[in-house]
C-alpha cells in the first residue's frame, strides 16, 4: 500500500505524510526541496520514495505518473500549492502562470491519470487539497481563489461520475480556512484570524477521505461559512472577502 503526496516537504502535506506512515502506508514524497523530503523520510518509520520535482511543469507531472504507473498507489494526495497577494493589475503574470500550473494543471493531470489507474485496479482514494477560498470570489488573491474554485468543481464533478462506476474509487476535496504553515510567508500575507494546527487539518482531511466524503471541512463552522457564502449575493461575498484579504496585507 502506497500513498503519493505532493507538497510533502512542509505544512499540511508533511503532516499527512506523518499520519499515513502511522497507518502503515509506504510513501512517495514529492516537492522541489530534496533536502526537506529526505529529512522527512528519515523521520518516518515506513518505506519511502523521495522524488524532487517542480510540478508546475506539465512535463514533470507526466514524468511523475510514468515513474509510478506500475506501483501500487492506493492514495493520491494533490496537496502542493501556493498563493500570492496583491491587486490583480499589479501582481506578476509569470508567478500566476506557475500557480495555475501547480494548483490547477498538476491537480488536473494527476487526478485524470490516477483515476484511470485506480478504476483499472478497482480501488483508491484521491484527496485534493482545495480551500475555503473555493467558495467565494477573492479580491487581492484573485488567481489563488480561482485556482481553488477549479479544484473544488473538478473534484465534485468527478466524484459524481465515480459514484456510478461500481468501483471503490473516491475523490475528496479538503476545504480548510487558515492553517498554520509556510503558506502565508510564501503568499506574502499575515493571517487575520487564528489558524488551525496543521496536524489537526491533516487528521480531519484523512478522516474525511477514508470516509469517502466528497467535500471535507476541518470544522463545522468552516462548512457553515461555505454555506453562507453560497447563499449570499456574490457581489456582497466579493466585498466581504476583499475586506478580509486587505486585513491580511503585510
Ligand atoms: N495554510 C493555509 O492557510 C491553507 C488554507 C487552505 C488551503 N491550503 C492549501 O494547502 C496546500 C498545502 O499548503 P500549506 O499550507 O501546507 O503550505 P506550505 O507549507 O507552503 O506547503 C506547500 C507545499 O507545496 C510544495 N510546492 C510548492 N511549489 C511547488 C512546485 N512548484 N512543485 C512541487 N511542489 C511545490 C512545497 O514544497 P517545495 O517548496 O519544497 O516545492 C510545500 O511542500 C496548498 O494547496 C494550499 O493552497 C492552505
Amino acid at each position: 500500500m502506497y500513498a503519493l503526496i505532493t507538497g510533502a516537504s512542509s505544512g499540511i502535506g508533511r503532516e499527512i505524510a506523518r499520519q499515513l506512515a502511522k497507518h502503515g502506508y509506504g510513501l512517495v514524497l514529492v516537492s522541489r526541496d530534496r533536502k526537506a523530503l529526505d529529512k522527512l523520510a528519515d523521520e518516518l518509520d515506513t518505506k519511502t520514495v523521495v522524488i524532487p520535482l517542480d510540478l508546475s511543469s506539465q512535463k514533470n507531472c507526466l514524468k511523475l505518473y510514468h515513474m509510478l504507473k506500475d506501483k501500487p498507489i492506493d492514495i493520491l494526495v494533490n496537496n502542493a500549492g501556493f498563493g500570492c497577494y496583491g491587486e490583480f493589475a499589479k501582481t506578476k503574470l509569470s508567478n500566476e502562470l506557475n500557480m495555475i500550473g501547480l494548483n490547477v494543471c498538476a491537480v488536473h493531470i494527476l487526478t485524470k491519470l490516477f483515476v484511470r489507474k485506480m478504476l483499472r485496479e478497482g480501488r483508491g482514494y484521491i484527496l485534493n487539497v482545495a480551500s475555503l477560498a473555493a467558495f467565494a470570489p477573492g479580491p487581492y488573491m484573485a488567481t489563488y481563489y480561482s485556482t481553488k474554485s477549479y479544484v473544488l468543481k473538478l473534484t465534485e464533478s468527478v466524484a459524481a461520475e465515480l459514484r456510478h462506476s461500481g468501483k471503490s474509487v473516491s475523490i475528496s476535496a479538503f476545504c480548510p480556512g487558515p492553517v498554520a504553515t509556510d503558506f502565508n510567508n510564501r503568499a506574502g500575507v499575515k493571517f487575520s484570524i487564528k489558524p488551525i494546527d496543521s496536524g489537526f487539518a491533516a487528521y480531519t482531511a484523512l478522516n474525511g477521505m477514508f470516509g469517502r466524503k466528497t467535500v471535507i471541512f476541518p470544522r463545522r463552522r468552516d462548512g457553515l461559512t461555505a454555506f453562507a457564502a453560497s447563499l449570499a449575493p456574490r457581489r456582497l461575498t466579493a466585498v466581504v472577502c476583499g475586506h478580509i484579504q486587505k486585513r491580511k496585507s503585510k
